[in-house]
Formats: structure tokens, C-alpha cells, sequence
């Protein structure tokens, strides 16, 4: 889990804990300080594969093709049909891919191209992956030569592998790559696909513009037969019911219609006449002279007579008034009045039987058109029948014709079509000859292998010091003690200088000194010696509040540096004039002894036995004026740790605490023995010794936590033998006159 924290200690701005260790600026700069060596090999290594990649890949070229789906070509034609006039949607375009990557497609190049023929595709001139691939497949296959079918096969896998169909954004063209060994192999073969592409697409227009056409032919003569069939049962339909069309409608009905007005005419008559010949029957002869009815008729004639009948009728009057009604005259005067009396009647006789006949016409005409509407109006009962039947086969026949116009409009096109198809897809770019190879590309390739063996790097790098169980700085030392780091002391005698040296004195016939016991004798200016002052520095600081004289050197293993540490810590003071008493405390290997003094017959187990000879088995160096107390035993102790933790040890450094300012004792390792640790309490402080990248975190605890009263008595730890140019890459944050200081040859 990544918790980010801020750290309050100075130079910690930033940290991340990660799988319990805490990971900040200061660290990943210490990580690559230590790690860069295996960062560079890794990135070395991997532009080293890089290059041999680079050498061994075969070259590829890449040829492009683009193919447009035009969509408005075809919209020319079926501009009326309205089925190609929305765009083409993006998933025919992505289908079109497909079609292209189609196995049949390629296999139909395959075939065309022969290119089972070609080394590149037959699998006779393979890579060499792909020579070691085939012999470790050949362990499991049955061994038996590829048919002709699965050389095809393995081709057309092989094309679809190094074709690379895709549309361009969001267009709709479709951009074909093909990659080759060869630049006209690529070319070829890019071409050809998208030929075969456009090829295929126009055949299949033409094969489906050609089925429609013959539905549409078929079809077609279908609705012509039925269109001209229902034409011929309208026409017979309407000659068998003797329907004549006009242009107001029906015969029938506008007959009807006339003779209706006809019929309100006649009537219109007959009444009339009747009228005249009832008035003029009505008259009588009396009336005959009366004006009124006269006038009524309206007739030349009488109207004469009358005139003539009053001028007598008045002429009557008068002259019977004057001679009287017995005067032949007035008797001629009224015969001639009875004349044309009769006369008038006669003529009134004579219009009235006029009347009488036009009434009589007028009525038989009325009663004649009566019949005839009523035979009209039962004839039009059946040919109302009729003519729901007839607009029934006329609409049929309507609707057939116009079906049939219909699909001969779309045959018209879809023959137009056929004899020539435009398909959807037509090249805009064919492809050309590429004038740089494709792959493997020089600048990529290494730039990946720069990234990746820098992640490789930094990976490794980070692992072996999350991994590593061994501590390297001082930060990591007080992290883990919880006590001060004292100093880090460099390894002084590399390995291999010690080996050189050692097999120079070897062959000069002297005996090479085991130990490095006299380093700060030999180099006081040495960084290795002030370090050591340095621990003097922080030990008398401590002293300052409480008494410490006997200082205990410890270590959790052995081998770890406690005796040089010991002796050069020991020799370091009694150089500064202090007194200072040394005391061999490892009974068990007695090193420092063999080391300072290894002619000694007495030393700590003899002072023990008898603390008055003390100064008997002291030994003083006149070099430095260190005291030395050697450690003899003729064999190993069982009882070292009682021996150590004695009654006796506990008087005999009270007599030393009395003579000596610095009483350092070289203790045995923790973990092995359990001398220190049962010395311990006679001791007032120890330095803990720990050695550089070897000592684990898991031994320190081991041996820290098993003794609380030695825990207590750590006053402080020191770092041993740390690879100086390790140590110059940890601690080049301090700048590069930090060491102007030191002088390291004597
Ligand atoms: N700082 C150092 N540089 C080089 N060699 C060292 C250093 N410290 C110790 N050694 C070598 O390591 C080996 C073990 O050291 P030693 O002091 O005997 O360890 P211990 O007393 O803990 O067993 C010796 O050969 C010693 O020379
Ligand atoms: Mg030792």
C-alpha cells in the first residue's frame, strides 16, 4: 500500500511507505548512487540485444494502397429509388475490412500471385527463430510431407499476418498495408488485393443487380398479363351491361333526367290547357257579350265582332227608344244582334274545341313521358348494380397498370445497372514502391531497448536493495538499532591488495602480518583513523554526564572487524597521551593477542587468578605507550562466559578503572558465545560493530533483543569495512573536497 506521509526530518520533504519501507527523495538518490554499475549494465545489456536484434532482423518493407468507398456514384442511377441516397454507415465500411482480410479473398491471391512458390511464403527459407521453432515442432508432429492444401493454407495465414486493413479515421477510405522482405513483393501484392477487392465488389453488384433484374423481367410480364386481363373483363363487363360512358356520365342517368324535366313541362301543359278549356266551357251565351270574357280570349276575331255588336247594341237603344221596339228597323237592328251573337258563339265554339285537343295532346304527350321515366327508373335499378361491379374491375385494372409501369421503370434501370455496375469502391492510391524499410526501425527499436533496460535497471536496482537484508548507510543503521551511528569505516585493505601484498612478502621469505592492528599508526591522517577519533569525540561527550572507562567493542558475528577496530580504537588514544589499557576479551580465538603480542606467556586468566601480579602480565608498547593485556589459555574454555562475567574480572577492572583512563576490551561476537553478554554489566559502554553489506538486519535483531542489559549498554555502532568507491558514491552528496582531508598511503 502507497501511504504518502510527510516526514519531519530535515531533508525528508517527501515519502512514500511501500511494503513496509520507506521510500523517499533521500533514498532513491542513495538506491541509484549504490545501484547505478547494475543500472548501466542493464541498459547496456539491453541495447546489446537491441543491436543484435538490429543485425539479425530480416528487413520489412511496407506498401500502402487506399480504396475510397465512394458513395455518390451510384446514387446517380438510383437517384429515383431512394434506397442509396443515406450515407453509407460506418459499419459497412468496418465489414468491407473484413471482406478484404477474408480468407477467400487472400486465397484467391495466393492462387494468382503463386505465391506457394515464393521462398518467403513455403517456409523454404526461414528465420532463424523460425528454424529453431520448426525442429522443436517437428519433435511432435508426424513428419509427414505438407499437403498442397496446407501450404496454402499457412499462406494465406502468412498474407493476412502482414496485411493490415483499417479506415482512415473517420472517412470512408480504407488504407491497405501490406508488408514484405521485398519493396516490389509489397507492392505487388498491395495491389493486387486491392484489385482483387474492387474486382470482387463489382462482380457481386453485377450478380445482384442481375437476379434483381430477372425477378423484375418475370415479374414484370406477370403484371402485364394481369394488367391487361382485368382491362379486358372492365370492357366486356361494360358491353355486356350496355354501359356507355360520357362525359357527363351514364346514359341512363341522363336521360333520366331529361325526361323528368320533360314530364314537369308536360304536366305543366296539361294544366294549362285544362285551365283554358274549363273557362272557355263555362261561358254562356249571355256572357258571350260581356267585355270581360271577351277580352279574356284575347282573340282578333271577336274581338271584332264584339266591336260591331255594341256599336248596334247602342244603335238598338237608341232607335227603339225613338221608334220603338215594333219598328221594322229596330227588329233588323236586333236580328243582326242575334247574328253576331251567334257569330261570337260559333267562334267561341270553335277556339274551345282548338282548346280541347291541345288539351287533349298535351295530356297524352304527359301520360307517354310518365312512361317512359318509369321504365327509365326500373332500367336504372339494375345498372346501379352494375356499376359497383364495374368501378370494382376498373380500380383492379388501374392498379395493375400502374404496377406494371412501375416495375418496368425499375427493370429500365436495373438493365442500365447491369450492363454497367458502378461499384461502391474505387482505388485513390495505388501503392508504390517503398523507398525505406519498415521495420526493424534503427532509432525506435533502440530507444525502446534505452527505456526498457532503464526500467530493467531501475528495477533490478531497487529490488536488490528492497531485498537486501544488509545495512550500508548510517540511516539505516539508527533506523535499525535505534542507536547513533558512530562512523562508517572504509575497507582499508581491499582484497586483492591484501592478496598482492601478502604474496610479495611471501616470496621475500618474511611472514606477513595477518591483521591490520597498526593502521592508524601507519596512516594517522587516514579517513579509517578519524573515524575512530571521531568515536573518541562521541565517547567523551558521553562521558560528560556519567562515568565511562571500560568501553566494551562487540560485534553480533565474528569476523566483523571487533579486533582491528579494537586494537586501532586502543592505540589511537594512548597515541593522544591518555592511558589507555587494552584487554584481549575473546578467550575463545585470542586474535588481538597473537596479533600485538604473540610472544605473551601470561595474560587475563593468570591476572584473574591473582590480581596483585597484574602488572606483571601487562605488556606497555613503546611506539604508542599503549598497556596491552593478552589473553593465554592452553585450550578452550567451556566456562569463558563465567570467567568474563566474574567476580574476580569485576575487581580486577576496578583496579584498572583506578590506573587507566580508557580500559578497551575486545569482546567476543553476541550470537556464537555468550561471553559479552554475561560481561556485560561490568562494562559501561559498547560500540557495536557492524560490518558493511554483510551484517544481516535479522542477525542484529537476533542479537540485540536477546540481551536487554547489553541493548542498554549500545552506546553507539560503527559501520565496517565499507567499499571505499561504494562508500565515494553514498557520500558524494558531500561533495568532492569532502576527502581532501584524508591522506590514505602512508
Ligand atoms: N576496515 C577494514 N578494512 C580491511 N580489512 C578489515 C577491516 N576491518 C577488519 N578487517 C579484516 O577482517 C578480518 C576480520 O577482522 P577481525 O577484526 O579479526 O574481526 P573480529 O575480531 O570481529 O572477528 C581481518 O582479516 C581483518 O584484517
Ligand atoms: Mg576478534
Amino acid at each position: 500500500m502507497y501511504q504518502p506521509r510527510e516526514q519531519f526530518q530535515s531533508g525528508h520533504r517527501f515519502a512514500i511507505e511501500f511494503g513496509g519501507a520507506v521510500l523517499n527523495f533521500d533514498r532513491v538518490a542513495d538506491v541509484l548512487r549504490r545501484q547505478w554499475p547494475l543500472i548501466v549494465a542493464a541498459v547496456a545489456a539491453s541495447m546489446l540485444l537491441v543491436l543484435i536484434y538490429l543485425m539479425l532482423a530480416k528487413p520489412m518493407y511496407t506498401a500502402n494502397a487506399r480504396i475510397m468507398m465512394d458513395t455518390r456514384q451510384t446514387q446517380v442511377l438510383d437517384k429515383d429509388s431512394g434506397t442509396n441516397t443515406a450515407l453509407i454507415d460506418t459499419g459497412f465500411v468496418d465489414s468491407q475490412v473484413e471482406v478484404i482480410n477474408s480468407d477467400d479473398l487472400i486465397l484467391f491471391i495466393v492462387r494468382r500471385l503463386r505465391l506457394t512458390e515464393d521462398p518467403e511464403f513455403n517456409g523454404s527459407n526461414p528465420g532463424l527463430v523460425a528454424i529453431i521453432l520448426g525442429k522443436v515442432m517437428s519433435l511432435f508432429d508426424s513428419g509427414e510431407p505438407a499437403s498442397q492444401e496446407r501450404i496454402e493454407h499457412a499462406a494465406v495465414q502468412l498474407v493476412q499476418k502482414n496485411l493490415r486493413v483499417e479506415r482512415v479515421l473517420t472517412t470512408y477510405v480504407l488504407s491497405l498495408s501490406y508488408r514484405s522482405q521485398s519493396p516490389d513483393k509489397a507492392v505487388k501484392i498491395a495491389n493486387a488485393i486491392a484489385d482483387a477487392y474492387i474486382v470482387g465488389a463489382l462482380e457481386a453488384k453485377y450478380q445482384s443487380t442481375k437476379r434483381a433484374t430477372e425477378w423484375l423481367q418475370q415479374r414484370s410480364a406477370e403484371l402485364s398479363e394481369q394488367a391487361s386481363a382485368s382491362d379486358r373483363a372492365v370492357q366486356s363487363f361494360k358491353a355486356e351491361h350496355n354501359i356507355v360512358g360520357t362525359s357527363r356520365g351514364l346514359m341512363s342517368e341522363q336521360q333520366l333526367s331529361d325526361l323528368n324535366t320533360q314530364l314537369v313541362q308536360a304536366r305543366t301543359a296539361t294544366a294549362e290547357a285544362k285551365a283554358r278549356l274549363d273557362r272557355i266551357e263555362a261561358f254562356t251565351d249571355q256572357d258571350l257579350a260581356q267585355p270581360t270574357v271577351t277580352d279574356a280570349l284575347n282573340n282578333t276575331v271577336i274581338t271584332r265582332l264584339r266591336a260591331q255588336y255594341l256599336d248596334l247594341q247602342a244603335q238598338y237603344a237608341d232607335w227603339s227608344k225613338r221608334y220603338g221596339k215594333a219598328h221594322q228597323a229596330v227588329v233588323n237592328i236586333g236580328n243582326k244582334m242575334d247574328e253576331l251573337r251567334k257569330n261570337i258563339a260559333d267562334e267561341v265554339r270553335r277556339i274551345s274545341d282548338a282548346y280541347r285537343s291541345d288539351y287533349e295532346i298535351a295530356k297524352s304527350r304527359e301520360a307517354s313521358l310518365e312512361k317512359n321515366v318509369k321504365e327509365l327508373v326500373a332500367q336504372a335499378g339494375h345498372t346501379g348494380q352494375a356499376e359497383v361491379k364495374l368501378r370494382d374491375l376498373e380500380s383492379a385494372a388501374d392498379t395493375y397498370r400502374h404496377l406494371y409501369n412501375n416495375f418496368l421503370e425499375k427493370l429500365q434501370n436495373a438493365t442500365q445497372n447491369q450492363s454497367f455496375p458502378l461499384s461502391e469502391a474505387r482505388l485513390i492510391s495505388t501503392a508504390t514502391k517503398p523507398d525505406h524499410k519498415s521495420s526493424p526501425r534503427a532509432v525506435l527499436a533502440l530507444i525502446g531497448g534505452l527505456v526498457g533496460g532503464l526500467c530493467l535497471g531501475f528495477g533490478a536496482a531497487f529490488a536488490r536493495e528492497l531485498l537486501s537484508d544488509v545495512l550500508r548507510t548510517p540511516g539505516e543503521v539508527e533506523e535499525e538499532l535505534g542507536v547513533k551511528c558512530l562512523g562508517v569505516l572504509p575497507d582499508v585493505r581491499p582484497a586483492r591488495a591484501a592478496r598482492k601484498t601478502r604474496t610479495l612478502l611471501a616470496s621475500a621469505g618474511k611472514s606477513a602480518p595477518t591483521g591490520l592492528s597498526r593502521y592508524v599508526i601507519d596512516h594517522p591522517f587516514s579517513r579509517f583513523a578519524e573515524i575512530l577519533r571521531n568515536i573518541k569525540v562521541s565517547i567523551d561527550v558521553a562521558r560528560l554526564t556519567r562515568e565511562i572507562k571500560v568501553i566494551g567493542i562487540v560485534s553480533s558475528l565474528p569476523k566483523e572487524g571487533k579486533t582491528t577496530v579494537a586494537a586501532n580504537f586502543a592505540q589511537l588514544i594512548a597515541m593522544t597521551g591518555h592511558r589507555t589499557v587494552l584487554i584481549d576479551g575473546d578467550l575463545h580465538t585470542r586474535s588481538l593477542t597473537r596479533e600485538l603480542a604473540p610472544n605473551a606467556k601470561t595474560g587475563l586468566v593468570e591476572a584473574l587468578n591473582d590480581p596483585n601480579s597484574l602488572g606483571y602480565h601487562v605488556q606497555r608498547s613503546t611506539e604508542t605507550g599503549l598497556d596491552f593485556l593478552p589473553s593465554i589459555v592452553a585450550a578452550r574454555m567451556v566456562n569463558s562466559a563465567d570467567v568474563m562475567s566474574s567476580k574476580a574480572m569485576g575487581g580486577l577492572l576496578a583496579v584498572l578503572r583506578e590506573h587507566y583512563e580508557y580500559i578497551v576490551i575486545d569482546l567476543a561476537p553476541v550470537m556464537p558465545v555468550a561471553d559479552s553478554k554475561a560481561a556485560s554489566h561490568l562494562i559501561d559502554a559498547m560500540v557495536y560493530v557492524i560490518e558493511w553489506g554483510q551484517t544481516t538486519r535479522s542477525a542484529l535483531q537476533e542479537s540485540i533483543s536477546g540481551s536487554e542489559v547489553l541493548q542498554k549498554k549500545v552506546l553507539g555502532a560503527v559501520l565496517n569495512r565499507a567499499d571505499p568507491k561504494m562508500l565515494k558514491r553514498i557520500e558524494a552528496y558531500k561533495g568532492k573536497h569532502h576527502n581532501s582531508y584524508y591522506v590514505e598511503h602512508a
